[in-house]
This record gives structure tokens, C-alpha cells and sequence, in this order.
């Protein structure tokens, strides 16, 4: 089953009279129970795609499916409630909120997706590595501990599609795995994963790897 469809995505960048052609007319399919490693180079497009694929950003052409419903060019409203039911996104900075600790910001997420379990709660802190940090403040995280929780949050309202946006960017080998076999709990449960990384450990682990560049999918 198809859970999230892009077809033929444009997106430029301005600044000054500087234009980027960010994405040139990408089309890409994700089916559930599959996942997709986004790769490339720096610079080629990864983030920006993400962006457009969840509806936090509107693409300047082409449209997204989630579900074989369009999410691009709607009300910001509408959007935002599709992807609260259906989409568990991990950025590559900025997914906590400063004044909540571990466990509320990761309940906060639950809540509004009216999936709190605290069962599952706990699960998710265990399964991340962070048993011993439940009652710290972000600011009061490394940057992988705080890469961990906002993959937990991502995952706590057990969303149909994860996007993750360099997941394992600064974390070690060990936190590698753990996140790893997350993602995979996440494909074994029938859930989608899309992951833009430079990781090559990831994307070995991949159903196919979808490479990017310069705004173009490549062979
Ligand atoms: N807000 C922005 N304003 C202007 N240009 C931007 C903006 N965001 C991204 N770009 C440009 O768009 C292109 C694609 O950037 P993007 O962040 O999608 O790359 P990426 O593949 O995620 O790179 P990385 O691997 O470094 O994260 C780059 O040339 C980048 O400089
Ligand atoms: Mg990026």
C-alpha cells in the first residue's frame, strides 16, 4: 500500500537576485512497511525534499499524496492535522521543546495524537537509551541524546510514515544500532520509513536507497 506519493516536486530557493534550484522535478513513492534511504551530497536536496513530503514547506511545483490524499497546497490547518494523525517527522535540530523535560515532551506528543499509553511511554525512553534522563530539560542533553528523544517523540504516536532527517548524524556506532532497530521496529509493524543520512551503515540497512543530486533523483 502506497502511504506517500510525490510526484514531479519543484522547489526554488530566493534570495537577493540568488535563486536555488533546491528540487528539479522529483517524483518519489513510499509503501508501507518499507524503508527508503534518501542519499547525497550536501547540499543536493534531502532536507528541502523532506520538508515538502511532510507539508512544512509548499513545494513551487508538483504535489504530495499521504495516503491518496494531496497535502500540498491546502490551509496550513488542514495540513497540520494530517500530519499529526499520520506522519512522525525527526528534523535535523529543533524537534523538543525547551521548557518540557524527556518524558513531557514525548506525553505532549502522545496527547495530542490521543495515543497517550504510558506503558509505551516508558518502552520508548527504554528502547532509546534514556531510562536515566526521563526528568532532564533538552538543554541538559548532549546533541545525540537530545537526536534519541526526538526519535522517540517521532515514534510515540506510532505514525504510518516516519521521515527522519540525518537520525544518526551525531551519534555513536552503539546509538547507531539502537536507532536502527527502532526503524526497523517501525517497517516490522508495517509502518513506512524515509531517511535522508550520509550514513552508509543506514543505508545498507535500507529496503533501496533513492539517491539525490543536485535536486534530480539519480541511478
Ligand atoms: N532557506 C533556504 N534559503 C535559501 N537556500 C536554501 C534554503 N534551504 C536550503 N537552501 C539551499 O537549497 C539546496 C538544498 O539544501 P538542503 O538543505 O535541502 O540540502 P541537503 O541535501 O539536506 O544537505 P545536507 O546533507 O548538508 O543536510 C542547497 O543549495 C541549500 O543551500
Ligand atoms: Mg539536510
Amino acid at each position: 500500500m502506497t502511504v506517500l506519493r510525490a510526484n514531479d516536486i519543484y522547489k526554488f530557493y530566493h534570495s537577493e537576485e540568488d535563486e536555488t534550484l533546491a528540487l528539479k522535478g522529483v517524483s518519489i513513492e513510499i509503501k508501507s512497511g518499507e524503508m527508503v534511504a534518501l542519499m547525497g551530497p550536501s547540499g543536493s536536496g534531502k532536507s528541502t525534499l523532506l520538508s515538502c513530503l511532510v507539508g512544512l514547506d509548499e513545494p513551487d511545483g508538483g504535489y504530495v499524496e499521504l495516503h491518496g490524499q494531496r497535502i500540498t497546497r491546502r490551509p496550513e490547518t488542514e495540513r497540520a492535522a494530517m500530519r499529526a494523525k499520520h506522519i512522525g517527522i525527526l528534523k535535523q535540530s529543533g524537534n523538543l521543546l525547551n521548557h518540557l523535560t524527556v518524558e513531557g515532551n514525548i506525553l505532549l506528543q502522545m496527547r495530542l495524537a490521543n495515543k497517550y499509553n504510558k506503558e509505551h511511554l516508558n518502552q520508548l525512553i527504554d528502547m532509546v537509551g534514556l531510562s536515566h534522563r526521563k526528568k532532564a530539560y533538552p538543554s541538559q542533553l548532549s546533541g545525540g541524546e537530545a537526536a534519541r528523544v526526538g526519535l522517540a517523540v517521532a515514534l510515540s504516536k506510532e505514525p504510518s510514515i516516519l521521515l527522519a532527517d540525518e537520525p544518526t548524524g551525531e551519534v555513536d556506532e552503539e546509538t547507531e544500532k539502537r536507532i536502527l532497530d527502532l526503524f526497523d521496529q517501525q517497517r516490522t509493524k508495517g509502518g513506512a520509513v524515509l531517511i535522508a543520512t550520509h550514513s552508509s551503515m543506514l543505508g545498507s540497512r535500507a529496503d533501496r536507497i533513492v539517491h539525490l543530486n543536485d535536486g534530480r533523483i539519480v541511478e
